[in-house]
């Protein structure tokens, strides 16, 4: 069996998250620069019937069997056996890399999960389509959060932008013009399900009003598909501004990642919002590319560990 790799980017949430899991649409791009991607290598190993993992990022090498039940790696891979109905693995040496940060809002374990079932699965020679990595991506991501949505796994599987509503087939997002955004890490881990069962929290003692915010959030994802259509980048701009507002409402900002926002808009971005699950991780900063460098420079005196330009390419259907 010859070694594979497989590769899978990272994303952010333009607009929606949260209110996705509640039913409304939101819209993500990945991040398709190598500062945000996972790389996985199958490969052949002399040891008979034993997986080895070696996960230098996040200081792991272990045998498979020795790694806990709940351990992410070993999830993805109990995943992947069940679905293709081995009794064991054969020996392979899995090498798993990722230069998404960890908790940092940008789908670190949903890319190391597709990158691993589509390294895995072809090492084995039984590839796995698109529709199949999603819908086991998924799984996996279940197991960390009870509800999630799966626009994580659904933007990092297809390495499009999406408009993705829970349940429902996702649809290419047309593009009329370029966007440049800049995303600035915050360094400050947080845990999707931690801030998505906190928000369940807070929808059980007061669902009224945080229907409330949610439908607001998913009026604002339909008018920046409308803007993102038709390139009405200003306008897209003040949408992220109210979606940030909206998710400072349902409790998921920080003093630092609004201090983030502020940063951004005062170095002239067009708009900025946290991205994700909150707590910490990502903003989002929308601007014009002549100005990038200098919003970018600017978060980082603000505090932020590191930051990413990234454009949004024009797409039509
Ligand atoms: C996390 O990237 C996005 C959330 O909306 C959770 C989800 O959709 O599963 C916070």
């Amino acid at each position: 069996m010859p070694a594979i790799s497989a590769s899978a980017p990272g994303k952010i949430i333009l607009f929606g998250e949260h209110a996705v899991v509640y039913g409304q649409p939101a819209i993500a791009i990945p991040v398709t620069q190598v500062a945000a991607r996972a790389v996985v290598m199958a490969r052949p190993t002399a040891t008979s019937g034993e997986v080895l993992i070696d996960a230098p990022d996040i200081q792991t090498i272990s045998l498979l069997q020795d790694l806990p039940a709940e351990h992410p790696l070993a999830r993805i891979l109990r995943i992947l056996q069940a679905h293709l109905g081995l009794p064991a693995y054969p020996a392979f040496h899995l090498r798993v890399t990722s230069t998404i940060p960890i908790a940092g809002g940008m789908g670190s374990g949903a890319a190391v999960a597709v990158a691993i079932l589509r390294a895995v699965s072809a090492f084995l020679n039984c590839p796995l389509d698109d529709a199949t990595v999603n819908k086991l991506a998924f799984e996996s991501e279940k197991s960390f959060h009870g509800t999630p949505s799966g626009v994580d796994n659904t933007v990092i599987t297809y390495a499009q932008p999406i408009y993705f509503r829970r349940g429902q087939p996702f649809e290419k997002l047309a593009t009329a013009a370029p966007h440049t955004f800049v995303i600035a890490d915050s360094g400050q881990p947080g845990s999707t399900a931690e801030m998505v069962g906190a928000v369940r929290q807070r929808w059980k003692t007061d669902p009224r009003q945080m229907e409330t915010c949610f439908e607001h959030i998913g009026e604002i994802v339909q008018q920046a598909r409308s803007a993102l259509e038709s390139s009405q980048t200003r306008g897209l701009g003040s949408l992220m501004n109210k979606n940030h507002s909206f998710l400072q409402q349902i409790g998921v900002s920080t003093p630092f990642l609004d201090a983030l926002v502020k940063a951004a808009l005062q170095a002239g971005a067009l708009g900025a919002k946290l991205s994700g699950a909150g707590g910490g991780g990502n903003i989002i900063a929308l601007v014009e590319t002549s100005n990038a460098e200098q919003v970018a420079a600017r978060l980082s005196i603000a505090g932020a560990v590191r930051t990413i330009v990234t454009t949004l390419k024009p797409h039509s259907l």
